[in-house]
Parts: C-alpha cells; sequence; structure tokens
C-alpha cells in the first residue's frame, strides 16, 4: 500500500472501524449513484475520506482506476481487506493515509471524478477547512473534471432532537463477528455555530453475555445547499447542479440531502 507509514491501529480505532461498517449495514443508496457519474466522466476518480472502501472498491470492480484518501489507518487496513478480495479484471484502488487537507498528490490535476460521499465534509467540522476540502477536490480535478459532494440536510425535528438525549439508533448483528451490537447516541446541536456534537456507544456481546462498550466522538459542522454552492464557487468550481436525491430529484423543500455536481472549468 503505497504513502502508509508503520504506525499500527490500535484496538480501539479497529473496533470503531469495523463498527462503521457495521452502521453501513443498512445501505445508504449511494453506490449506483456514483457507478452512473463514473461511466459517464469515466476514471480515474479520487474519493476524499473514503473510509473502508465501501464505494471506492465497487468502483474499481466496475474497471476504474481510484484513488482513496483517508486519514484513519484502521479504515484504511479495512480497504485493504477489501481491495485484496476483489476479483482480478477491474480498476485499481491506490490507498492514501493522509489528512485530506494537505493532500497534493502527483496525479493532481487528472482526476476525471472526485468526490466527498455522505456526510464526510461534516467531519471537517469548520467552515475554513471545509472549504479548504472543496479546493483540494477541484485541485485535483482535470480540467472538465466533476467533483460532487453530498451532505444530509437535517429537518427542524431532527434538529430539535439534537439536545443530548439519548436516542437508540440500532440494535443489529456484525455479520463479521456474529456479535450483537447496539448503538445508542447523544448529540447536541450549537446552533451558533452549526456544529453537532455527537457521542455515538456501541456495546457488543453475545446474546445476554456480557458486552464490550465503544465510544465514538465526532464534531460535524452541518452545510446548507446554499453554503455549498458558494464554497465551491469560491474553489473555482462552476456549479451543474444541486440534487436532492441519490436518484438526482431536483432540490426542493423537504429534501433530505444536496448532492453538489460542479466542474472544473
Ligand atoms: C463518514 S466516513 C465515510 C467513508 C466513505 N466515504 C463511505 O462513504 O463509506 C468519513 C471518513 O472520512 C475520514 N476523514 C475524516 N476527516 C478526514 C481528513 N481530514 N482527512 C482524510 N480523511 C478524513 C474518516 O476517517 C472516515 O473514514
Amino acid at each position: 500500500m503505497p504513502e502508509r507509514g508503520s504506525a499500527e491501529p490500535g484496538r480501539e480505532a479497529r473496533a470503531l472501524a469495523r463498527l462503521y461498517d457495521v452502521d453501513l449495514v443498512e445501505d445508504p443508496g449511494d453506490l449506483d449513484l456514483y457507478l452512473a457519474l463514473a461511466r459517464r466522466t469515466g476514471g480515474p476518480i479520487l474519493e476524499l475520506g473514503g473510509g473502508t472502501g465501501r464505494l471506492a472498491v465497487p468502483l474499481a470492480e466496475s474497471g476504474h482506476d481510484v484513488t482513496l484518501v483517508d486519514v484513519d489507518r484502521a479504515m484504511l487496513e479495512r480497504a485493504d481487506r477489501r481491495i485484496a478480495a476483489m476479483p482480478a479484471g477491474g480498476g485499481r484502488v491506490d490507498l492514501v493515509a493522509a489528512d485530506l487537507l494537505d493532500l497534493r498528490l502527483p496525479s493532481a490535476g487528472s482526476f476525471a471524478l472526485a468526490f466527498i460521499a455522505l456526510n464526510t465534509l461534516f467531519l471537517l467540522a469548520t467552515r475554513d477547512r471545509q472549504r479548504a476540502a472543496i479546493q483540494v477536490l477541484a485541485d485535483h480535478l482535470a480540467p472538465g473534471g466533476l467533483a460532487v459532494v453530498d451532505v444530509w440536510l437535517p429537518e427542524v425535528d431532527d434538529l430539535a432532537r439534537f439536545d443530548g438525549r439519548m436516542i437508540f439508533e440500532y440494535e443489529r448483528v456484525d455479520p463479521e463477528t456474529g456479535l450483537l451490537v447496539t448503538k445508542v447516541d447523544a448529540a447536541r446541536h450549537d446552533q451558533t455555530t452549526g456544529v453537532v456534537e455527537l457521542t455515538s456507544v456501541f456495546e457488543e456481546g453475545e446474546p445476554g453475555g456480557t458486552t464490550v462498550r465503544w465510544v465514538r466522538r465526532d464534531a460535524l459542522r452541518l452545510v446548507g445547499a446554499d453554503e455549498l454552492r458558494v464554497m465551491s464557487a469560491e474553489a473555482g468550481l462552476i456549479v451543474e447542479t444541486i440534487a436532492g436525491s441519490y436518484d438526482l430529484d431536483p432540490l426542493h423543500p423537504g429534501s433530505d440531502r444536496a448532492i453538489l455536481m460542479a466542474r472544473r472549468t
């Protein structure tokens, strides 16, 4: 794996990376969109914050070369395993361990499609960092290349629940370990900054047996469609559309996602 240092992820980081994939046992439904966009643009493809390779690996299996950048080595370790299990004959996935905000790949300026999927932009929890991330996307695209950024648009009722109360998320079996996982979230929304402080508590174990508890803490800065539009224009991108769903329905009041698509000139 290129550009990966020698530091081994710890037990907690590995557990949280595995539990990230348990979160996504419930398919968010975005893969077909990226496959369709990749057919339209061709490759190579860049994914910033690509995690465990949920999107990058099937994109490569469909024949595209993909570069996946992530700062979390435990996530990359899982992506590496997915890559090892890929059938021969598709494209390749290059894994890059880096903070995406520091990214300047030798192949910058060559990507046909570059994207930040599934609320990953929120994790860069200040406006300046989010704006810089979109600049990194723009700088890595070839002229005419397509940038995509996908974020959730919470409703007022969602935000009202983000007052620190515990919210039951799910109880499901981890297909990898066979252990029962229970997830509870507590979120607090600061409306002056748009930042949600999210604590996720996972308990896993045999049904009726002792459990192990893992805690993940994230700060998420919410971004609306207008702000996405402004940030991408600031990065020199030309906005083609902001869709309101993975089927590319037009954004409308009540849309629960904003999916920005913008071109580098
Ligand atoms: C919500 S996960 C999404 C993973 C993947 N895109 C998907 O849709 O399955 C966000 C990922 O972004 C990564 N990430 C967060 N901040 C980052 C940064 N500054 N640089 C690189 N990766 C980052 C996290 O490590 C995590 O793997």
